[in-house]
């Protein structure tokens, strides 16, 4: 989960590195390090809690002189968060220094194996289980690639590592599998990063490492070998995201930026997939016969993207009439469900990096089904192994809540939605026309919206102090529930339950105490009495009643605490609009709690750990 660096060239590695973390702490912040290279001695500085500690303690990096270089950010699995399990972390006579993330499954018997030849340990991280290894491999030949291969045919388990070897000066080494690395090259430097948005002020040109790679810098140069040491051949990429788009640009967090720009990534999504007037999925394999053949629908995916799903469920079922499946993909890829060859497989992830994810998918495709991956990194190892995917357009999110990217997915799945029921002959041609105008017009209805943000500052300020919240709705509205309280409690630490409204007098509704924030969502017309009820079951036990309605729809003016309307739209997109206010809820909340919002207590943005 963690963010990993890697730089050699002609600047000082140290200034680079801190620069690098600073714009990847969004995927690990609970201790941060470096090691820089020169004159055959490395010098490390780590440390547990944020890389400001870092920082400082550094003088900015310039206490560590030298233009090679490695760097961490921590998600701690091995080991609490301390200076001593901070990466990176060495081998005795620091002949091999590296840093890591992901997890060594079998750590323990590596460390048996390894006393039995003298080694002893210092952390209790698992990544020292495989330092020493390589160490180990490495003072039977004095060669680092090799050292690496060996390594990686004992170690089980997910990992990207990146080394110094202190033996061979101006060079960086990186090894993966399952999890992300990229390489950048530079006119006399190169780059090693968990993701692009960490080395794009200093290079566009990427090489994407495939899964297994191992991976060599030097000054300007990068080779590949696979795992038998055999040199590979890989082509050099162009990133076209903006480096602008990964900084904060005039607002107090990212979270704020980003749920901001929802419109743009609502509209760019969109608009990859409209040309001349009409709706083009081709790209996505999404052919008319393809289409037509489908015999039901797998959507797998985790957390918010879980959320989306969730939403998509009900409306390709209702527009497109197949039978759609949704799955949080840590299930599914134990379950041992009898898979159906003929369906679809959706699988939604913003980052591509999922390991729960990724997973799945690899059992959906090793059982003949065809895969689709909704994704938002481009080169990410999801968007690679899917058969075929689907870019969402929201550009880097960097917050680790997320609000653009949620909303892209929603478009994506629209417009798979309303393919299906094209193709498949379930909606009328007039009706598929009106439900192309209804998603061109929801950017500037999102806008609209967020022009009435500071009525959600000034209810957040009532639950500073809360402890529960509910959040109610039915159908979709359940789905944007689910939505707005995970948004809720990653982010303010308030706890948050989300209830199919149906379910709340089955157990639930013994929670309710006086004053207690019940948020029903309510944007279907058919169900709008429905879950009217179950809020006045709420408020009759004292419950604070918060509707978010969508225009037309709405009831309870008179016994809400307050209602706060979204515009109206198909009832198949409403999740687009009533969201909104749910994620500015939740964000004001933690705001008024003075919590770091864009970097949530033991939550990470990229979550490649099972
Ligand atoms: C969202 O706010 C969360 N932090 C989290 O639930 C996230 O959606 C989930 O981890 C899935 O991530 P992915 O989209 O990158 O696969
Ligand atoms: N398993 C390693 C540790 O706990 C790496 C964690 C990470 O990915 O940050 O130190």
């Amino acid at each position: 989960m963690c963010g990993i660096l890697g730089y050699t060239g002609d600047r000082q590695a140290s200034e680079i590195l801190l620069a690098g973390l600073a714009r990847l702490e969004y995927r690990g912040y609970d201790s941060a390090g470096i090691a820089v290279l020169k004159d055959g001695t490395v010098q490390v500085a780590k440390n547990k809690g944020r890389l400001k500690v870092l920082e400082e303690k550094t003088h900015g990096g310039r206490d560590i002189q030298g233009t090679c270089g490695i760097g961490h950010t921590r998600w701690a699995t091995h080991g609490e968060p301390s200076d001593i399990n901070a990466h990176p972390l060495w081998s005795d006579d620091m002949s091999v220094v590296a840093v890591h993330n992901g997890i060594v499954e079998n750590y323990r018997e590596i460390k048996n194996m390894l006393a039995n030849h003298g080694y002893a340990f210092y952390s209790q991280t698992d990544t020292e289980a495989a330092v020493k290894l390589i160490d180990y491999f490495y003072k039977q030949s004095h060669n680092p690639l090799k050292a690496i291969t060996e390594a990686i045919k004992v170690i089980e388990g997910s990992y990207c590592f990146v080394m110094l070897f202190k033996d061979f000066p101006g060079e960086v080494w990186g090894a993966r599998k399952d999890l992300p690395l990229i390489a950048g090259q530079g006119k006399s430097e190169s780059f090693l990063a968990s993701d692009v948005s960490a080395i794009l002020q200093d290079t566009r040109s990427v090489y994407y490492l495939d899964n297994m790679d191992i991976v060599q810098l030097k000054k300007g140069v990068v080779r590949f070998f696979d795992t038998e040491g055999y040199a590979k051949h890989k082509e050099l990429s162009e990133v076209t995201w903006d480096a602008q788009a990964a900084e904060k640009g005039g607002f107090e967090h990212f979270m704020m930026k980003e749920i901001h720009e929802q419109a743009r990534a609502v509209r760019d999504t969109f608009g990859s997939v409209f040309h001349s007037g009409k709706v083009d999925l081709s790209d996505s394999g999404l052919t008319d016969e393809v289409m037509k053949s489908v015999s039901q629908v797998y959507i797998v995916a985790c957390g918010s993207a879980y959320h989306v799903g969730a939403a998509a469920q009900y409306i390709i079922e209702d527009l497109a009439k197949i039978p759609v499946r949704i799955e949080m993909a840590s299930e599914f890829r134990y379950r041992n469900l009898p898979l159906d060859k003929n369906a679809l497989a959706i699988i939604i992830s913003q980052s591509g990096e999922t390991a729960d994810t990724l997973a799945a998918m690899r059992l959906a495709r090793e059982s003949g089904i065809k895969t689709l991956a909704i994704v938002n990194v481009v080169g990410s190892t999801i968007a690679r192994e899917a058969d075929n995917v689907f870019y969402t357009m929201a550009g880097p999110e960097i917050a680790v809540a997320t609000t653009k990217a949620y909303s892209a997915q929603l478009i994506a799945c629209y417009v798979i939605a309303m393919e299906f029921a094209r193709v498949r002959r379930t909606i009328t041609p007039t009706y598929y026309e009106s439900l192309i105008g209804e998603i061109q017009a929801l950017p500037e209805k999102i806008d609209e919206i967020l022009d009435e943000k500071e009525k959600l500052e000034e209810l957040a300020g009532r639950f500073v102090n809360a402890r529960n919240a509910f959040y109610l709705g039915r159908n979709i509205d359940y789905a944007v529930a689910m939505e707005g309280s995970l948004k809720m409690k990653e982010i303010s630490y308030l706890h948050s339950e989300a209830i199919a409204a149906g379910e709340m007098k089955h157990g639930p509704i013994s929670l309710i105490e006086r004053g207690m924030l019940v948020a029903g969502i309510m944007t279907q017309k058919n169900l709008a009495l429905k879950i009217a009820s179950n809020m006045l079951e709420a408020k009759s036990r004292g419950g604070f009643i918060l509707m978010v309605a969508m225009r037309g729809c709405e009831a309870l003016q008179e016994e809400a605490d307050m209602v706060f309307t979204v515009p109206e739209t198909d009832p198949h997109f409403a999740a687009s609009l009533a969201v909104i206010p749910l994620q500015l809820l939740g964000y004001y909340v933690a705001v008024a709690r003075k919590l770091d919002v864009d970097k949530p207590r033991n939550l990470a943005k990229s979550v490649t750990v099972e």
